[in-house]
């Protein structure tokens, strides 16, 4: 199978071409079609698309990693210009979210879930597939379903809540579904913020495919929110993992990236807006 993927939104521009924004989206060129995980926030999706030679309306499923603002954001945009499509999902996508943030000493309340209502974009062409469990969605490619969280290191993001039934809890991102492309030289892996855990991601993919070589691992890993010893015990596990390489970003953050790059050399690249994984 041959495989192209792009990072088409993302928060750094390192490339000469396109704009950043919080967000993360990647264009998926397979033998099969061309897919798209995330749609950003919104602001960039189209005119990337555009200056990148990435055609949105050639795709033929769009997958949301979770319901938050910055991979759902550019939904609506990507649907006026391709009509109907499936968008596979979990059925929390459409949960609201909330963020409560420290800034000098005033504790601020953000709403970031997707902005849009379900029949809206229906309107627009999107068909959504809801989907709770690990699934193949088209040969060779795979969606993580709900993912069981075994690490102990890996906590949650205390700042991040969600409403359902009218009751404001700790989000526990049920939602947060990666997807995995079984190419010939290993699986790809790509997390939208890895909520529930980048090596919890890493040990379900394994579990499920029955395969332990990853080619490479892209996407938000939100290592920069956790502490210092999280980053260092998620490093650790990531360094025994067959994995050759590494091209994250987004929530991931600098300080993350940095000790990455640390630890990994040639084998991490930033995944920037523009960048590609070619295989
Ligand atoms: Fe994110
Ligand atoms: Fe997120």
């Amino acid at each position: 199978m041959k495989t192209r993927i792009t990072m088409l939104c993302e928060n750094l521009v390192g490339k000469l071409v396109g704009s950043g924004e919080h967000g993360f989206s990647a264009f998926i060129e397979t033998d099969k079609g061309d897919y798209l995980f995330d749609t950003g926030s919104g602001r960039s999706i189209v005119a990337n698309s555009l200056i990148l030679n990435k055609d949105l309306r050639s795709i033929r499923k769009i997958f949301l990693s979770h319901g938050h603002y910055d991979h759902t954001g550019g939904l609506s945009e990507v649907l006026k210009l391709k009509g109907k499509v499936d968008v596979h999902a979990h059925p929390h996508v459409f949960l609201d979210r909330i963020a409560v943030l420290k800034e000098e000493d005033r504790e601020i309340k953000r709403f970031i879930g997707i902005h849009y209502k379900k029949r809206y974009l229906e309107s627009l062409g999107a068909y959504f597939v809801f989907n709770t469990d690990f699934i193949e969605v088209e040969k060779g490619l795979f969606l993580t379903g709900e993912v069981p969280r075994h690490t102990t290191f890996e906590k949650p993001d205390p700042r991040l809540f969600s409403e359902m039934d009218g009751r404001t809890t700790h989000d526990l991102f049920l939602d947060d579904q990666s997807l995995i492309l079984d190419t010939d030289r290993g699986m790809v892996l790509i997390l939208g913020c890895a909520h529930s855990g980048m090596i919890n991601i890493i040990n379900h993919v394994i579990n499920k495919m029955g395969k332990e070589k990853f080619h490479a691992l892209l996407g938000g890993t939100h290592l920069d929110f956790l502490t210092p010893e999280q980053l260092e015990e998620s490093i650790n596990v990531l360094k025994k993992i067959e994995i050759e390489k590494i091209g994250v970003s987004h929530c991931t953050g600098m300080k993350a990236a940095f000790r990455l790059h640390q630890e990994f050399g040639d084998r991490f690249f930033y995944g920037c807006v523009g960048s590609v994984l070619e295989l």
